[in-house]
């Protein structure tokens, strides 16, 4: 079903864009200290926040985004019977519980007894400001305005790094695009091809998803207080539905060790253009945004018509089945691998046909190779700290930049779609039948249980040798964490009205 333009005005900016061309961006982190007033603030911000339909019809030069956590609904005074209705991961939180610590790799130094937020304390309220110019003034101005009901956690002042993330490399390339005009007919025979196109509900609540079904989210009694003020549900006509139009937002604050991952490269290859290659293959992608698995002729659905998206996004893995191209380890393999997950000869017709469909399990451990339709995300995220380059980098007396991602993902499904992608493709060391790996950029080089270690890369070679490398030190500490809900506006009113 279309997306109708009365929606647009309902979704917040974000589901429709980065704001990229906004280069200035600050996250703050709020704590209710004051329900009533906390609430009092948050109807009045609730006018300014920038909706998908503003970002339609007009040039916004700066916008503000508001994300609450089940925390922050509580602190606000929602009816615990209404939080319920959210899913289990986003009431428990990111760091709620060992074992989901445990399945996001978040141990060791990424534990979140050592984070800088999120760990022991979770923030109730993210502020998102984006601007093209004068972001500080706006700010100050924002903070001044909170009153008595809110106190600032953190602030998270965030880096323009021209498009690059700090280890060099464009970010933001590959992103799956939502099907705003309801074209998507899920479980068809379109399915046995790879597409980029996806239905609304994978990332909005309230809307079909990729199994023509609409994910679990509160649904209210139209009697119950503040009900009446949101739409029917389309799955229940009897309820209102509070999840419409809204998301579940995941926000990470990811430290990478710029110098110590040029450093260890430098450290396997002599010459530049070999260190680049080295660096390369642990992505994917050149530095300069291409994939290394070759682009095919035909289109893909969801790609294109730009030309820069087709030269960078028309491919899948069929074309480079042995990884000589694009080894099976790399990050953009594991974070979506396309066709990748459907290795020729491994499986029969059937199979192939109950994954494609989505029929299969949902048991998170052992569907290692699902469908990658089910598990995508929109990537949001923007750059902290200082940029070095790589040469810099090498040098002994290389600052620490202190740089970092602070990674930002939404989606309809914490479980099948973020943790999923995280759990089972890039940290997992049984991904694609390899075994001793994880994620060349991401993995906490931890041993899994029964000793499996997970510090080596290997690359396959024309040769029939594969190229392993053992020993890769973790370049990525999580540093703070959070499960957030992107509400749909009037959701947010709702929110707001107690
Ligand atoms: C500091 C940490 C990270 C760095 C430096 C990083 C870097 C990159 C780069 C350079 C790309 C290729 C360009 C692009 O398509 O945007 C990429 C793609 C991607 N990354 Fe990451 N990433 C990080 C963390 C994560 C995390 C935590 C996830 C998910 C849990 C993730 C999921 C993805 C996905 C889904 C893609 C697109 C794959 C595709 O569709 O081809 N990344 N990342």
């Amino acid at each position: 079903m279309a997306t109708p333009n009365s929606e647009f005005a309902d979704i917040q900016g974000l589901l429709w864009s980065g704001y990229g061309s906004l280069k200035q961006a600050c996250f703050l982190l709020l704590r209710v200290t004051d329900a009533a007033a906390a609430r009092a603030w948050l109807r009045d911000v609730s006018e300014s926040v920038a909706t998908v339909e503003q970002l339609r019809r007009e040039h916004v030069g700066r916008a503000m985004q508001i994300a609450l956590t089940a925390d922050g609904m509580r602190a606000l005074g929602v009816a615990s019977t209404v939080i319920d209705g959210f899913s289990a991961e986003f009431i428990s939180g990111m760091a709620g519980e060992e074992g989901r610590s445990r399945r996001l790799g978040d141990v060791a130094a990424s534990a979140p007894s050592l984070w800088r937020w999120g760990g022991a304390q979770e923030p109730h309220i993210l502020l998102m400001l984006y601007a093209e110019e004068n972001l500080d003034a706006w700010h100050l101005q924002i903070e001044a305005g909170l009153g008595n009901g809110l106190a600032v956690l953190h602030r998270l002042p965030t880096t323009d790094m021209g498009g690059m993330e700090p280890f060099g490399f464009i970010d933001g390339v590959s992103q799956p695009r939502i099907d705003w005009s309801g074209e998507r007919v899920p479980g068809t025979s379109a399915d046995l091809e790879y597409g980029n196109l996806l239905t609304a509900g994978e990332f909005l609540l309230g809307h079909r998803n990729e199994y023509g079904r609409y994910t679990d989210r509160p649904l209210l009694d139209p009697a119950q207080p503040g009900a009446a003020s949101l739409v029917v549900a389309e799955d229940d006509p009897a309820r209102r539905d509070l999840g419409r139009n809204g998301s579940y937002l995941v926000m990470r604050e990811l430290a990478q060790d710029v110098r110590g991952f040029w450093r260890f490269i430098a450290a396997q290859a002599v010459h530049d253009g070999d260190r680049i290659a080295l660096a390369e293959a642990m992505v994917g992608r050149l530095m300069s945004g291409d994939a290394l698995a070759p682009t095919r002729g035909q289109p893909i659905r969801g790609v294109g018509p730009n030309e820069l998206d087709i030269a960078r996004n028309q491919f899948t893995y069929d074309e480079d089945r042995d990884g000589l191209r694009c080894p099976f380890g790399a990050h953009i393999r594991r974070a979506n691998p396309r066709t990748g997950d459907m290795p020729g000869g491994r499986q029969g017709l059937v199979t192939r046909l109950i994954r494609l469909l989505g029929l299969g399990h949902q048991d998170l451990s052992e569907d290692l190779i699902a469908t990658s339709r089910f598990h995508r995300i929109l990537r949001r995220g923007r750059e902290f700290g200082d940029r070095i380059d790589r040469q810099v980098a090498l040098r002994p007396d290389a600052p620490d930049p202190r740089g970092g991602l602070y990674f930002i993902c939404l989606n309809a499904n914490i479980a099948r779609q973020f943790e999923f992608i995280q759990n089972a493709w890039l940290i997992s060391a049984k991904f694609d039948g390899m075994s001793g790996e994880a994620d060349p950029l991401l993995g906490n080089r931890e041993p899994m249980p029964a000793d499996h270690r997970t510090d080596g890369f290997s690359m396959p070679q024309p040769s029939g040798v594969t190229r392993r490398i053992d020993g890769l030190p973790a370049f990525i500490t999580v540093r703070g964490g959070a499960y957030f809900f992107l509400p749909g506006l009037r959701a947010l009113r709702y929110f707001a009205a107690g």
